[in-house]
């Protein structure tokens, strides 16, 4: 009877996966034209201003994936995909700290030990990843305490904070679950929505940074923010979703695109990979944060298929995203030649509603012909 079910699942997959190839290719014969439209051609030998003026202070960035279980491997991916990502863009590891439960790598399920990927073909993102808080150190209290740059609040873990100065830029990226005004953590307690402003309050009273950028993934993500989030401190957030609505889990088994057959767990969230693939696709010197934010909705939004996608949303001093985003994710050298905005998003995303994935894992867990339990 569930095997019956799980057949007419993969004959809709199918027809689906049709429909999303005809939509495809229906794009691909309208690009031309666009292309003679694109502004950012250039003629050879124009010059291009990198904005290196701006460049003042460190950069800063806290890393959270606020899960544990092979059930959520995608937020452990997210987070050592971010890693990397701020690595080739010259950020300093000393100046990056990354909180993850670590038990995704050498889980029993993973079909490759040792190795995290992020996309169907990605790389192996868990490469050099810096243990500084896992396990039971994966907690709210050393979470404020890190962006506090508070050493001595710090319990456990590699002690390392975000000890930034008054000319410093930060960046916080954090993945999981969430719920109505509160994000979930590996540990008891949860990140409680004015708990964390209290904290980014305190920082900016302390004269601690100049700007800070924040993105959230989480289900409800926007509920952290809505009608609370102040326009004063130097801060500019994003969210995966509004204040009511899931966010999406992506690059799942039986939905394109798929991971490889062995994996029976997600491997990343829309909004997360929406912004690391849009980072990794552009000379982040010429991309502004408000591209990003725009191309990240649209993306996320699934091409406005709001059933299959979420609302970003963006909260706080709007004012920064007219910044370059090099200033706070770093620039790899290799992007020089991509233009800050070439409009070529990835195709419709499947994805699965990140409450749903969890259940997903289960059912994969269930019919996968690897697993002999
Ligand atoms: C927590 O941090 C302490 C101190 O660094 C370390 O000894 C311990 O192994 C960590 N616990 C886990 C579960 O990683
Ligand atoms: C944003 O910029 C406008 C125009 O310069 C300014 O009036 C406003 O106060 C700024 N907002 C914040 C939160 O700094």
């Amino acid at each position: 009877m569930a095997v019956h079910s799980k057949n007419m699942f993969s004959i809709v997959l199918s027809l689906w996966s049709w429909l999303l190839l005809l939509l495809t290719l229906d794009g691909l014969v309208a690009r031309p034209n666009h292309l003679e439209w694109d502004p950012v051609i250039r003629l050879p030998g124009e010059v291009v201003d990198d904005a290196e003026v701006d460049e003042v202070g460190t950069r800063w960035a806290v890393l959270v994936a606020g899960s544990s279980g092979y059930g959520n491997y995608r937020h452990q991916a997210d987070v050592c995909h971010a890693y990397q990502l701020l690595i080739k863009g010259g950020v300093k590891e000393e100046n990056i700290v990354v909180f993850m439960y670590d038990d995704i790598a050498n889980n029993e399920l993973n079909p490759r030990p040792g190795v995290i990927i992020n996309h169907p073909q990605g790389p192996n993102v868990y490469v050099g990843v810096p243990k500084d808080y896992t396990g039971d150190n994966v907690t709210a209290e050393n979470l404020y305490a890190v962006i506090l740059g508070d050493k001595s609040k710090v319990k456990g873990g590699s002690g390392k904070v975000i000890n930034s100065k008054s000319e410093d830029r930060i960046f916080i990226y954090y993945s999981d679950h969430g719920g109505p005004g509160v994000l979930g953590m590996p540990n008891m307690p949860y990140v409680y929505a004015m708990d964390f402003i209290d904290v980014l309050k305190k920082k900016h009273a302390s004269g601690g940074y100049k700007k800070m950028v924040v993105y959230i993934e989480a289900c409800e993500s926007g509920s952290m923010f809505e009608g609370v989030m102040p326009k004063d401190l130097n801060v500019y957030v994003t969210t995966a979703s509004n204040a009511q609505e899931s966010s999406w889990g992506t690059y799942c088994p039986g939905v394109e695109p798929a991971p490889p057959p062995e994996y029976i767990t997600c491997l990343g969230d829309l909004y997360s990979v929406a912004w690391m693939e849009d980072s990794e696709s552009h000379n982040l010197k010429r991309e502004t944060v408000k591209q990003q934010y725009k191309s990240v909705k649209e993306r996320t939004s699934n091409y406005n298929n709001y059933a299959l996608g979420s609302h970003v949303m963006q909260y706080g001093d709007t004012n920064i995203t007219d910044e370059k985003l090099y200033l706070y994710q770093g620039f790899d050298p290799a992007t020089v030649n991509l233009p800050p905005h070439n409009d070529k998003l990835e195709s419709k995303m499947e994805v699965v509603n990140q409450r749903d994935a969890e259940i997903l894992f289960m059912w994969e867990m269930v019919f996968s012909s690897t697993l002999t339990y």
